[in-house]
């Protein structure tokens, strides 16, 4: 168990829904408006995907080795969803906290594990001092956001990350294409999914001063025809 709770002058609590409103971007509200809609049969329906991935349990094992040895410093679960991978890091003993941009799926998370944190709020304007986060985990939630608002958003994860802090990044690749979905779960949606290369995800998160630590590919599962990414990233510390 991880007792850590932020503290109160400097609380990620203070990560707030403040961007999220009737000027945000296009794909901003609709990402938000779509998973509320699909947050119940979401969460009743899509497993954790941790549970039976190995591999990818391994490597945000290895995450969570990596931002303890840098400190104390806690991480932000961005896209947490339901909250698995949230858990889990909470579970290797890492000071963390959830952010998801839909209130609903907040909602369900916080219910489901009553002693962690989550907020509503987005990922691509966090409203956290600079040099917060010993590490950053944002699995399957980039790909909602388009290519052209990435090198923002990767600069955003430089800004909130401590030195020698890591990203931790996995998502569906693909060559810059993009599909538009209308309908899941019987629910009517506009929910679009951005899939890039594990090159041009790398090398945005390189022009944004994060460097690679690792990439790994993983194999299509079961009917599934695109390769899973999983990159790892670490801003540089002062002394490099
Ligand atoms: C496919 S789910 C992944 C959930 C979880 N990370 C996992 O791997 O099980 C994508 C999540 O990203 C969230 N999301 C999409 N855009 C976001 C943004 N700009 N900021 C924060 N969360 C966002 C969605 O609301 C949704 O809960």
């Amino acid at each position: 168990m991880n007792p850590w709770k932020p503290p109160p002058s400097r609380s990620p609590g203070r990560v707030t829904c403040a961007s999220v409103n009737a000027e945000d971007p296009d794909f901003i509200r609709t990402a938000r408006a779509s998973y509320d809609a699909l947050a119940t049969d979401y969460a009743a329906h899509v497993p954790d995907g941790l549970a039976t991935r190995p591999v990818d349990r391994a490597l945000v094992t290895a995450f969570a080795d990596l931002v303890r040895a840098n400190g104390t410093a806690p991480v932000a679960d961005l896209g947490c969803g339901t909250g698995h991978v949230t858990a889990r890091l909470h579970e290797l003993g890492v000071p963390v906290f959830g952010v998801d941009l839909s209130p609903r799926m907040v909602a369900l998370a916080r219910r489901t594990y009553l002693e962690l944190r989550f907020h509503v709020g987005t990922m691509t304007a966090l409203d956290l001092p600079p040099e917060t986060l010993g590490g950053i985990a944002a699995l399957h939630s980039v790909v909602h956001v388009p290519r052209e608002h990435l090198p923002a958003l990767f600069q955003e994860f430089h800004r909130v990350l401590v030195p020698g802090g890591h990203a931790l990044l996995a998502f569906g690749t693909g060559d810059d294409d993009h599909l538009h979905m209308a309908e899941r779960f019987g629910h009517e949606i506009a929910l679009d999914h951005h899939w890039h290369s594990t090159a041009t995800v790398g090398s945005l998160l390189e022009g944004a001063g994060l460097h690679l630590v690792a990439r790994t590919l993983l194999e299509p599962e079961g009917n599934g025809k695109r390769q899973r990414a999983v990159l790892l990233a670490r801003k540089p510390a002062k002394e490099d």
